[in-house]
């Protein structure tokens, strides 16, 4: 059982380089399969969840070559519309964009319901909603969603999500670029990763306006093509190791940023008594003092980002007073805050709403992730905390943080990834 074990308790100096955004990546490579032609993709982050992503595209046919370490070239000219292997699909939650982008493209479309991080309920009803408004026939059986669109091409349509969700904004877009007429997503959300969609598609010849607002008009185009195209940086990756220097301390250069992108989580930061300063691409975190107490709410873009929610709550476990931290996005993503109080921290959870009252210190324990962010805080928490800590159940850091070991402790941290022996596999064996 892999783990990271982290000695924790000294500050973080030096500079980190920040890779291509997951979420923008788990949904560009599914929009190459409505280009007809070779379509490059540079940034890339490498991460299982991409890993799994491009799979599957080589699955259905596609001709993926790696070109160097972040780059890609995907031709899925060939490309054969069957199912998606429900074991490939099944893994990942953005494997709903097959769903739009072999709609668009095949006029028919089956791919295994998604995965992903458990925060209760995940329902797709706006997916779903939306591409029935672009007349498709969609139901839900044996595990699969299953759509199909009689004549085999979308007709555009006027769309209100009754929420605002990242997943459904993105597939209506993909499944709309190759639709005949107009489609106009009203509500739509607005984070970074919308809008790098929406200018990976225009550059391959697709006609979007008005991502980043809350209405996109997607006018369909018979055709797309090849072409080149880089993602953006990670804003939450980035956002982390910012809490991982507020939490430990140190100075630390967070290179390859888009700092708009940060706005929202520099501000709480700097509320905390943290100091951000802006250089071109770059933002140099640095933390001495005390840390202030601070209430968040996460919400859509603009707003905090649901997905920084853990790593700032570790952060918050060490400021003076006590924070309120508000979920506003998912239904339950406090399950992480029981492996903190194993670390000393004082979390309490109503709903979703934590009160976190500031401790002067964390104390290493080993603990387990729960998900994807949730990891992610942890090793915030470790960071911090006096003495070892392990962080176990790693493959949820793996599908989202490229080289997370490397670039802690390219700013000094000390991490290293053991093989334990998992302890169930032991007593049971011990047993029998
Ligand atoms: N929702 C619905 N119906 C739907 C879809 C969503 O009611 O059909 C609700 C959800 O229950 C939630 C809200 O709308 O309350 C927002 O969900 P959204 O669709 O935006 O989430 P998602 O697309 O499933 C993406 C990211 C998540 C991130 C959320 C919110 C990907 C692959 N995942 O999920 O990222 O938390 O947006 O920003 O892009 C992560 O990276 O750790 C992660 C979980």
């Amino acid at each position: 059982m892999k783990k990271y074990l982290i000695h924790g308790g000294r500050p973080l100096y030096g500079k980190v380089e920040i890779s291509g955004a997951k979420n923008a990546a788990v949904g560009i490579i599914p929009a190459a399969l409505l280009v007809n032609g070779v379509c490059r993709i540079g940034n890339l982050p490498q991460i299982s969840d991409v890993t799994l992503m491009l799979n599957i595209l080589q699955e259905l046919g596609a001709n993926v070559r790696t070109m160097n370490r972040s780059t890609v070239e995907v031709d899925c000219t060939a490309i054969h519309n069957h199912p998606v292997a429900y074991e490939s699909g099944r893994k990942i939650r953005a494997s709903y964009y097959l769903l739009g982008a072999l709609l668009g493209r095949f006029g028919q479309a089956e791919v295994p319901l998604p995965g992903g991080c458990d925060f209760g309920g995940r329902p797709i009803d706006q997916h779903l909603k939306g591409l029935r408004a672009l007349g498709a026939d969609v139901e839900v059986k044996n595990g699969f969603m299953c759509a199909k669109v009689e004549g085999g091409r979308l007709k555009g349509n006027h769309i209100y999500l009754d929420v605002v969700t990242v997943g459904a904004t993105m597939n209506v877009m993909l499944a709309a670029t190759l639709a005949d007429g107009l489609t106009v997503i009203e509500n739509a959300a607005k984070e970074p990763h919308i809008v790098d969609l929406a200018n990976f598609l225009n550059s391959m010849g697709a006609q979007i306006t008005g991502a980043g607002t809350d209405v996109i008009k997607v006018r369909g185009v018979e055709q797309l093509h090849g072409g080149e195209y880089t993602i953006i940086p990670d804003q939450i990756e980035a956002g982390t190791y910012m809490a991982a220097v507020a939490a430990a301390g140190g100075e630390v250069r967070v290179n390859n940023i888009i700092p708009k992108h940060m706005e929202c989580i520099t501000a709480k930061l700097v509320e905390m008594g943290v100091e951000v300063e802006e250089d071109g691409d770059s933002l140099i975190v640095r933390r001495n003092g005390p840390l202030h107490r601070a209430n968040i709410k996460t919400m859509p873009y603009p707003g905090f980002p649901t997905d920084m929610q853990p790593q700032i709550a570790a952060v918050l476990c060490l400021a003076d007073g006590t924070s309120v931290v508000t979920e506003g996005v998912w239904d339950n993503r406090f399950r992480y805050t029981e492996e903190f109080r194993r670390m000393g921290a004082k979390i309490q959870v109503d709903g979703k709403i934590a009160i976190i009252e500031g401790v002067p210190q964390l104390m290493a324990a080993p603990v387990e992730a729960c998900d994807l962010r949730a990891g992610a805080a942890l090793i915030v928490g470790a960071l911090a905390a006096q003495g070892i800590s392990e962080v176990g159940n790693i493959r949820h850091v793996e599908r989202g943080y490229e080289d997370i070991v490397a670039k802690l402790t390219g700013i000094g941290a000390q991490i290293e990834v053991v093989d334990l022996p998992d302890p169930e596999v032991q007593s049971a064996n011990a047993a029998g």
